[in-house]
């Protein structure tokens, strides 16, 4: 038992994904059994914070929820630094949260989260208060870390959609669009695309050109393969009254003649249970964390880099966003198989 046993808070915040439990788990047992800390969770994200609403997790609060999906504690978008009305500085929310920080005696707040959960983990940072961060998301756009949990389990979740897709497809020979989430990066896409055996892969970071869409499926068609799978992230380029799917849906349809139909995942991809990947992967960023706090350092966030976990500065991570890069090598492999990514013959 460390003589000043710490005293830590831990928060989910932003969209929900699988693992989320695991990782709660993770810091929780571990700051507990092997460090003597006591730890609070904080309820729907920064929220709990500025309200001074938590509950204090035992070791045996932390039983049974490894497989769990969502999180026990909830989650919200609350942003404290945003400024959401006339007059507002934008200091209420800060100045309560470094308040209940205080009072509570808090040594250190452990925030899992996407970009936007770090932006404002750095910012509470740098106000002084100690913080680690611990990325998730199934969009697994979070910059400094080479994958963050909930991917897995979202890649796992689409593919096993788009293996459906495909009996269906077949025996009606149509064109089946499938979105999937990735609201800014197309790594979801580009994974579940590559693995379901998608024909055509469609994410942000690559200007599609419908034509090049439908010159693709109708080489298909005319190499006697009468069904095409068509994966898009939900973020590709699309007007604003029609779903991504839906849009190039039409447009195959309206071009090429043949049967589409459309089918969006939306937020099946974020329930359930997370794969055992994730179950490990938010354990070990969480057991890390807690190490990390034993160890005060502070401002910064576990990763993986290169298969080694570590830590990266908050600095570097707040509010940015890791994208696919048009050389990255899936990319290259993909396209030397003949998969599309809608930006040939251009
Ligand atoms: O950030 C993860 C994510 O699932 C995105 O892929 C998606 O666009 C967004 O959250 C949806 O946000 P909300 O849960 O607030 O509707």
């Amino acid at each position: 038992m460390d003589a000043q046993a710490k005293k830590i808070g831990i928060l989910t915040a932003g969209g929900d994904c699988p693992g989320l439990n695991a990782a709660i788990r993770g810091v929780g047992k571990t700051a507990i059994v092997e460090y003597g800390m006591e730890v609070l969770g904080f309820r729907a994200g920064f929220l709990g914070l500025i309200n001074n609403e938590y509950i204090t997790l035992e070791e045996s609060a932390l039983s049974g929820i490894l497989t769990l999906g969502g999180t026990i504690l909830g989650t919200s978008r609350e942003k404290p630094y945003k400024i959401v009305k006339n007059g507002d500085n934008g200091r209420e929310k800060p100045e309560l949260i470094k308040k209940n920080y205080k009072k509570l005696g808090l040594d250190c707040i452990v925030c899992i989260g996407g970009n936007g959960t770090m932006k404002t983990a750095n910012m509470l940072s740098k106000e002084g208060l100690n913080v680690i961060g611990i990325p998730k998301t199934i969009d697994n756009d979070v910059w400094g870390t080479d994958i963050t949990f909930g991917f897995d389990s979202g890649v796992q979740i689409a593919v096993e959609a788009i293996d459906r897709l495909h009996t269906t497809a077949n025996s009606h020979q149509r064109v089946m669009i499938i979105e999937v989430m990735g609201h800014n990066a197309g790594w979801l896409a580009l994974y579940a695309g590559m693995a379901g055996g998608g024909d055509i892969i469609l994410i942000p970071e690559l200007e599609y050109n419908i034509r090049s869409v439908c010159k693709k499926v109708e080489q298909r068609y005319e190499d006697n393969k009468p069904y095409s799978i068509v994966v898009v992230a939900e973020g590709i380029d699309h007007p604003k009254n029609s779903s991504a799917a839906r849009h190039i849906a039409n447009a195959i349809h309206t071009y090429t003649e043949l049967e589409t139909r459309e089918t969006v995942l939306g937020y099946i991809q974020r329930g359930g249970s997370p794969t055992p990947n994730d179950r490990i992967l938010a354990t070990r960023y969480g057991s890390y964390a807690a190490q990390c706090i034993a160890q005060e350092c502070y401002g910064t966030m576990v990763a993986m880099k290169n298969n080694q976990i570590t830590t990266v500065p908050l600095e570097e991570v707040g509010g940015k966003l890791r994208l696919v890069k048009p050389d990255f090598r899936l990319i290259a492999k993909a396209r030397k198989m003949g998969v599309s990514f809608g930006d040939e013959y251009l």
